[in-house]
């Protein structure tokens, strides 16, 4: 597995792939991986002849209270696992590699920017966004992978890669769980045995709501208050949002009918998770 932490030298290697023919797979990530990460990797692995996964923790898109700082860190780790995972590259810029000095320019997806997530974190995807726009013009993927467990994340880049025409095809790949149903994230790190426990709250209220729906509840008003009810009976869960919305616009349903998209975050504790689950009714 080859190691790039230039821009030049990842461009170039880009260039390179592609006079030989080969289309690239890419799966940005910020690293401290685990197998949800690792479910792209095989996706792309499966989809392309030559797969890059980056790691770099986006500072863009933490807010000025965030995490950023205390983001889990492994690099030793994450490049054994990748090069286990059979990756060709992994490309791990510095910050001033990708933000040098004076930089000024982002990109927003006006609209769906600002539900869901956008609301408790301003600002966070006009740094995903912009992070992924670099790393697309830098890396060149024909197909890059992101996972269902950043429902908002994945459409507001496929916006963004439709609107902006990059010609790069954007992938959305399963939502993967832990055996005790937990949504595998590098922010479970944060969480003690106690915390751990309590956070499975999250799949589980949703567990109950695909039960209420699959058994005739329609009305999302109704679906959502017993999301929050669950979630509120846990001493160390705080609900920051429950919704229901159109998968495609973010608006919030009234009926639970067609597509619809159930996601959430709480905090437990400190520690903010997100999960959701989508359904065909
Ligand atoms: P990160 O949280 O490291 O996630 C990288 C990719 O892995 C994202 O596409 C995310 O949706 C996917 N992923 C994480 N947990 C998953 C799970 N349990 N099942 C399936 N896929 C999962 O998301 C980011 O980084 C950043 O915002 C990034 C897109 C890299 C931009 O900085």
């Amino acid at each position: 597995m080859k190691v790039i932490t230039s821009v030049a030298g990842m461009k170039s290697l880009a260039r390179h792939w592609k006079k030989e023919g080969k289309s690239i797979g890419f799966v940005p990530t910020m690293g401290y991986l685990h197998e949800g990460h690792l479910s792209l990797v095989r996706e792309s692995k499966k989809r392309t002849d030559v797969t890059v996964v980056s790691i770099f923790v986006n500072p863009a898109q933490f807010g000025p209270q965030e995490d950023f700082k205390k983001y889990p860190r492994d690099l030793e780790k994450d490049s054994a696992y990748l090069e286990k995972g059979g990756v060709d590259c992994l490309f791990y810029p510095d910050a001033a590699e990708i933000y040098p000095p004076g930089y000024r320019t982002y990109v927003e997806v006006h609209g769906l920017q600002d539900r869901l997530c956008g609301k408790s974190r301003p600002g966070h995807f006009r740094g995903v966004v912009t992070v992924i726009l670099k790393l697309f013009d830098i890396v060149g993927p024909d197909r890059a992978f992101f996972g269902a467990k950043d429902a908002q994340q994945v459409l507001i880049i496929e916006k963004m890669a439709a609107d902006l025409d990059l010609g790069t095809e954007v992938v959305t790949c399963p939502l993967v769980r832990g055996p005790d149903g937990l949504a595998l994230s590098s922010r479970n790190a944060y969480l003690s045995s106690e915390e751990k426990k309590a956070a499975l709250v999250l799949s589980r209220s949703l567990r109950w709501a695909e039960r209420a729906i699959s058994a005739g509840e329609r009305d999302a008003a109704k679906v959502i208050a017993g999301i929050r009810s669950l979630i509120e009976a846990e001493p160390l869960a705080r609900v920051d949002y429950v919704e229901a919305v159109d998968p495609v616009d973010l608006d919030p349903v009234a009926e639970v009918r067609g597509d619809v998209l159930i996601a959430l975050a709480v905090f437990i504790r400190s520690t903010r998770l997100i999960d959701n689950v989508r359904l065909h009714v």
